[in-house]
């Protein structure tokens, strides 16, 4: 079977891996040729370091690579079993590409969006038949984690449901179907983790490194709330905090910080852009806590 990725951003690179890697023939395509270009370059740079600390021979790497085409149009497609798409999180643009791609697949294609916080509903709303719509939500770093939330919609056939389950098991993840609400499972339970962090910072209580070191060496969290924010990305970090406190009528416990707003809006996005709550530069010095 075919898989066919659109976004070739820190997701949709992942899951175009973890497909390839499991052997199916992978189409990743994005509407940014600088992205294609990144996530071909990212991919060869871990193909190398798994080579080179011997954790996978360079015939492997070579055909996992060999296995993922990047293409510029929704167009290039081929007879795709199923497609994921990992764009940017906004709910019109993702409709938009949803009502192109009926277009274009195949009647039996099953149609996912890797979504953080959208309603998956009003995604398949948009599409001819619906049913065959669903959400895939992967983490970050979707190679390495093994967690994978799979969210029928309303309008989801049980088959198709099922049918994503076994393939995304397949894939070696671990699946759980989760409810159609805003955030889902995990996203849902981390709100809190990154809007009380943000809050003890507003107020001056700790400083980001201080929050972080608590919680990693005491609280044993693998990363402290800021570290995983600007690994995540200050930008999808963000959009997902505000959809979600949309989703639940505002509801004061998911409310945004105007902290992660301004990071994001002055492009401190994190790891990716070198700099967020963090300075990721070279020879840059970060606080001690
Ligand atoms: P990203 O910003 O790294 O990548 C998004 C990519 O989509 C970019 O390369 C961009 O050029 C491309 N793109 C935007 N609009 C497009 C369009 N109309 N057609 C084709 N390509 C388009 O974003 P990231 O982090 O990969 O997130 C993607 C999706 O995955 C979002 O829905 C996000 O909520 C979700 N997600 C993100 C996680 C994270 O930790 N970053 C974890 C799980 C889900």
């Amino acid at each position: 079977m075919n898989v066919c990725v659109i976004g070739s951003g820190a997701m949709g690179s992942g899951i175009a891996q973890v497909a390839a890697t499991a052997g199916h023939t992978v189409f990743l395509y994005d509407n940014n040729p600088a992205a294609l270009q990144r996530s071909k370059d990212k991919l060869a740079k871990i193909m190398n370091r798994l080579v080179e600390k011997g954790r996978m021979d360079e015939a492997t790497a070579q055909a996992i690579q060999g296995r993922i085409q990047y293409v510029d149009s929704l167009y290039d497609f081929k007879a795709p079993g199923m497609v994921i798409e990992a764009i940017v999180e906004n709910l019109e643009v993702k409709r938009n590409v949803f009502e192109q791609l009926e277009l274009i697949v195949p009647e039996d294609c099953i149609i996912a969006t890797n979504t953080s916080s959208l309603s998956i509903a009003a995604i398949a709303a948009v599409c001819k038949d619906p049913s065959r719509v669903l959400g895939i939500h992967f983490f970050n770093p979707a190679p390495l984690m093994k967690l994978v939330e799979i969210i029928p919609a309303i309008q989801t056939d049980s088959a198709v449901l099922e049918q994503a389950c076994e393939q995304i098991k397949s894939w070696g993840k671990i699946t759980v179907v989760a409810k159609d609400t805003p955030g889902f499972i995990v996203n849902r339970v981390a709100r809190p983790f990154y809007g009380e962090a943000l809050r003890i910072l507003e107020e001056g209580l700790a400083d980001a490194a201080t929050i972080d070191w608590a919680m990693t060496e005491i609280g044993k969290f693998k990363m402290g709330p800021f570290t995983l924010m600007d690994y995540i990305g200050n930008d999808v970090n963000y959009t997902v905090t505000e959809t979600v406190f949309r989703s639940f009528f505002y509801d004061p416990r998911y409310k945004p910080s105007f902290t992660q707003k301004r990071l994001s809006e002055a492009g401190y996005l994190g790891r990716k852009s070198g700099r967020g709550y963090y300075d990721y530069r070279e020879g840059a010095q970060n606080p001690e806590p």
